[in-house]
């Protein structure tokens, strides 16, 4: 019971941290949107911190719970990958927060969506579930890495499944918000090729937004186990079965290779348009 509650609360802190951070970077006063950004590169450190010192430090990179497929194996290195790819981002939004401290400019946003960009609803329901989402990778990884046994396994487990189930309630308000607020059109500044690319990647994303939180809810109950959320233990609803398998393919392997590719376009296509291309209002139309 101990170790649950841990991880209720470790799970609350995160979404807390998630709010809290959507909220500042959207905020009108331009120092308060600094701290925001601060905020979300503390969050990038926090995880490159918990990879160098924690997981590092456990030995489990090196005598990780058996291998199940031979993908598996691929484990640390991916772990190594996202925690450097979180460093570098944590470098590069304290360069990001440098700039925007020299800022004098209000913003003035409505609840509601506007043509041309995000609103603040829509604003917030980004950033919160990406923070979450993005978070829920590597916990997810090292999770399946610990061996039966170890002290917190179950803790992890209570962080991931609460916050993926969050994440899936989320994404239901944000298809119904968008069903009541219209999402901006993408911006003209794009060619007719970006546009297509981005929308694919939009859809593709609400589409994992959904998929991964039910593969691994379906998984987790075929293979016998309660989903935890928060405190409450939701009870497997089937029988166990080895189908369970077949889920956790698509949870473990298919979706999140799948992921990894739409997700490095979407945020590199994001990047190449406001610093590459230099059209400043790239970013604004959805942050800042
Ligand atoms: C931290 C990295 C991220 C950055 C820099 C980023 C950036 C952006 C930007 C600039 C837009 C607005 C596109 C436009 O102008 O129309 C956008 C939209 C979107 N992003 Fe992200 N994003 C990130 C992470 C994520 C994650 C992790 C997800 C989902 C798992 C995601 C899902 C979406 C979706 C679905 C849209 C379309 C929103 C809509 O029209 O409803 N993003 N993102
Ligand atoms: C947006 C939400 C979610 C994301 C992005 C996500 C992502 C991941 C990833 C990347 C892994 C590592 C797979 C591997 O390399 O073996 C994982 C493992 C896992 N996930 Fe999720 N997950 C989400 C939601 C959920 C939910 C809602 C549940 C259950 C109710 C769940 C249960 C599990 C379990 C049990 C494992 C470990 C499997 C093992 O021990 O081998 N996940 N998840």
């Amino acid at each position: 019971m101990y170790i649950e509650n841990t991880g209720s609360w470790v799970a609350f802190a995160i979404i807390l941290t998630s709010i809290l951070t959507a909220w500042a970077l959207n905020y009108s006063a331009p120092k308060v949107r600094v701290f925001g950004t601060l905020l979300a590169a503390l969050g990038c450190f926090a995880v490159a911190a918990w990879f160098f010192f924690f997981v590092v430090g456990s030995g489990l990179l090196e005598n990780p719970k058996p291998n199940q497929t031979p993908l598996d194996s691929a484990k640390p290195s991916l772990l190594w990958a996202q925690a450097i790819i979180a460093l570098s981002s944590g470098l590069f939004l304290l360069f990001i927060a440098r700039g925007q401290s020299k800022s004098n400019h209000t913003l003035v946003l409505a609840s509601t969506n506007e043509a041309g960009r995000y609103g603040r609803v829509s604003r917030m329901l980004h950033w919160i579930i990406a923070i979450l989402f993005l978070a829920l990778i590597p916990m997810g990884i090292f999770a399946s890495m610990i061996p039966e046994g170890t002290e917190y396994r179950v803790a992890y487990y209570v962080v991931h499944k609460t916050l993926g189930v969050s994440v899936f309630l989320l994404v239901l308000f944000r298809l119904a918000w968008n069903r009541f607020s219209k999402r901006p059109t993408l911006s003209d500044s794009l060619t007719h090729k970006e546009r297509k690319l981005a929308h694919g990647a939009h859809i593709t994303l609400y589409f994992m937004m959904l998929a991964i939180p039910v593969t691994g809810y379906v998984m987790t109950s075929y293979h016998g186990y309660g989903t935890y959320f928060f405190a409450w233990e939701l009870p497997p609803l089937w029988e166990q079965s080895d189908v369970y398998i077949v889920w956790g393919a698509m949870h473990k392997y298919l979706l999140p290779y799948l992921l990894y590719i739409v997700l490095g376009a979407h945020v590199l296509g994001a990047l190449k348009h406001q610093f590459i291309d230099k059209h400043d209002n790239a970013f604004k139309r959805i942050v800042s």
